[in-house]
């Protein structure tokens, strides 16, 4: 029974307000908002994964992919924000399952978003350190040695299993994912501080990339603007169009990130939305601009590369050379960003649900002096540093992908959800032309997630197995709502009370 409970509102609003004082600092506004989603969504997807996709999927049309990856995240985003401020508290998409579906569909998504926020932070650290390492042998002439700086572990070209590499870790990764750890635990205004001032650079690179760039455009590389198929399917055609769309929505990952911020914002009701959908408004259009850019300053085929923006402005000849060095720190600090946005949001998830009962009480301690999810920020940093340090970039962007578009088919499956069991619910936000956005937000996230291999699905299900374990060993049993609805009986915890309870 306690499987089905749902949170009532009354509860969460009472858990909004019991924050005040003695909880997390609520510090954030809707600019900071806004450049928390830009910091979280501009990052590998658009500096390291778009040159793969476009050469391997989908060419110059990688453009469309962009729109279609843009068009699931908007239905997605329309969905996120409806929650988002109507349940203004930590847990993003957590959160708003314990509300309208129960526990156990909580529990799924919560395990689920680690795979979305621990695992980018390390995939994003692993792009990062690749740029990191490029830029201190080309600017400084270091050379860091390869059994430092690649992956113990990669799986071959059709192989299933991963197999040793002889490195021994990637340690630039190690150490950032260590030290933005470090700097979250000291406090979110001074991080926020840090990330509006690292989001303005990677912004400006990104501009002065697509200004200058579209002065070098050779429209010849545009054609044909959807290569032929190869004949197996996602290599180039439209089904090629439909496989870059998975890969680089990658891309788009983050701007629910705002969400997870909610406790430490000062006006969620109204700052949220904004936060969510101005954020992936402007990276929609700066990647459209910047596929545009980069395909036609470079051909789709010379893309293949870990660092495809500066190969492509290196394309434009002597004129843009001054430029490489900016893309080569404004990816080094905009992939920065993006993990220490991760980072941040991942202990807040944690927190929720340890507050519930359904992670040890550990998870929800805020520090005494700094109020921040200390010792959860700490785990949290830990196993991404680990992860980051053993694993290569495109097995775990691949994984964060599936599992983060899964959190999105819940989100828009919660809207629906909602809308009938609760239609008198005050929503300052509302999600429109509900029942259309959600049901075409499910589909097209389902159709990227088809788009992703075998064996991500594969480990998609093995991960989801290990939370089963997880919650029928631990959590089930500690449930603090689950256990008040055992005790209430029925009326309080049965499938039937489904809606946001009493
Ligand atoms: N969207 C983020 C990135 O591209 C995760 O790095």
């Amino acid at each position: 029974m306690g499987l089905w409970s749902t949170k009532s509102m009354t509860e969460l609003q009472t858990e909004v307000s019991s924050e005040e004082g003695g909880g997390l600092k609520r510090s954030l506004g809707a600019l900071n908002l806004t450049l928390l989603g830009i910091g979280a969504i501009i990052g590998a997807g658009i500096f390291v994964l778009t040159g793969t996709a476009a050469a391997q999927h989908a060419g110059p049309a990688i453009v469309v992919s962009f729109i279609l990856a843009g068009l699931g995240c908007l239905f997605a985003g329309l969905c996120y924000a409806e929650f988002a401020s109507m349940i203004p508290i930590a847990g993003s998409a957590y959160t708003y399952a314990y509300a309208t579906m129960g526990e156990f569909v909580a529990w799924i998504i919560g395990w689920d978003l680690i795979l979305e926020y621990l695992f980018a932070a390390s995939t994003v650290a692993v792009g990062w350190a690749g740029y990191f390492t490029a830029f201190l042998r080309d600017y400084l002439g270091i050379q860091l040695p390869a059994a430092l700086t690649n992956a113990p572990f990669e799986v071959a070209a059709g192989s299933h299993l991963p197999h040793a590499t002889g490195a021994i870790m990637n340690l630039p990764a190690v150490l950032l994912v260590m030290l933005l750890t470090g700097l979250l635990v000291l406090g979110i205004r001074e991080s926020a501080r840090f990330n509006n001032f690292i989001v303005f650079l990677k912004v400006t690179i990104v501009l002065l990339v697509i200004g200058f760039g579209a002065a070098y455009i050779n429209t010849a590389n545009w054609v044909p603007f959807i290569p032929e198929s190869t004949g197996s399917f996602g290599s180039f055609g439209y089904s090629g169009v439909l496989a870059a769309a998975g890969v680089i929505f990658f891309a788009y990952i983050g701007f629910d990130a705002v969400s997870t911020a909610a406790q430490e914002t000062k006006n969620p009701q109204r700052d949220l939305p904004i936060g969510i959908l101005a954020s992936l408004a402007v990276c929609t259009v700066l990647y459209i601009l910047m596929a545009l850019v980069m395909t036609g300053i470079a051909n789709y085929r010379e893309l293949n590369v870990p660092d495809p923006v500066y190969v492509a402005i290196a394309k434009a000849g002597p004129a843009l050379s001054w430029l490489k060095l900016f893309v080569s720190l404004g990816a080094i600090a905009g992939l920065s960003s993006v993990v220490l946005v991760m980072l941040m949001g991942q202990p807040r998830i944690f927190f929720a649900m340890s507050r519930d009962g359904l992670l040890p009480p550990v998870f929800a301690k805020v520090h005494p002096k700094f109020r921040t999810p200390w010792l959860a920020t700490l785990i949290t940093g830990s196993i991404a540093a680990v992860v980051a340090g053993l694993f290569p970039i495109g097995l775990l962007g691949q994984l964060v992908s599936i599992g983060t578009l899964f959190a999105f088919v819940i989100v828009c499956a919660g809207i629906l959800v909602l809308r009938k069991r609760r239609p008198e619910l005050p929503r300052p936000f509302r999600t429109p032309m509900v029942p259309l956005v959600p049901v075409l937000g499910i589909l097209s996230c389902g159709a990227l997630m088809a788009g992703l291999g075998f064996d991500t699905w594969v480990r998609l299900f093995v991960w989801m197995a290990l939370g089963l374990v997880v919650y029928f060993g631990y959590g089930r049993r500690h449930s603090r709502i689950g256990a008040a609805a055992g005790e209430a009986g029925a009326a309080q915890g049965s499938v039937a009370d489904l809606g946001l309870g009493k």
